[in-house]
């Protein structure tokens, strides 16, 4: 259930679009925010709020990927594993994180601290490999730098 902080803000970003669905993402983004994921009570309030459809919220919750649909941890890892950080060395690093983890990808740790997802390019290939944790952009990685990146994250 949407709580009155989320409400507000989401009715504050409705209102910088002449059509109240242009807020859809940014809505579900501020879901995401206070509660890790967007279940579908939340989705179906969203669309309520933008005077759109349930199944139109979810088609744009499927179709962009920093979305989240299903519970994931305290923290989200996006392994790029394009072609210039798979050049760089991405297939030895993400084994290291999952070996590390102890989780493949699309799980999560047993404790809830971290789930790992693959991804596309993430935009920054003249420094692979790279991956983002949360909303934190990591760049020319190797096992010791990972490790260091991830004791930043409790
Ligand atoms: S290919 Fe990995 S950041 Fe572009």
């Amino acid at each position: 259930m949407l709580t009155e902080a989320m409400r507000h803000e989401i009715e504050a970003e409705a209102s910088l679009f002449e059509q109240r669905r242009g807020a859809c993402i940014e809505a579900m983004k501020i879901v995401q925010r206070h509660c890790g994921w967007v279940d579908d009570e939340n989705l179906a309030e969203i669309a309520a709020l933008l005077d759109m459809t349930p199944v139109e919220v979810d088609s744009v919750a499927t179709f962009y990927n920093l979305i989240r649909r299903s519970p994931v941890g305290r923290h989200v890892i996006l392994v790029c594993t394009s072609v210039s950080c798979w050049i760089m060395g991405s297939v030895s690093l993400l084994q290291h994180l999952q070996e590390r983890l102890g989780i493949g990808l699309g799980q999560t740790t047993a404790d809830g601290r971290f789930t790992l997802i693959a991804n596309q390019c993430l935009g920054t290939c003249d420094h692979a490999p790279a991956l983002m944790i949360d909303n934190d952009l990591h760049r020319d990685l190797d096992p010791e730098r990972l490790d260091a990146a991830l004791a930043h994250y409790a």
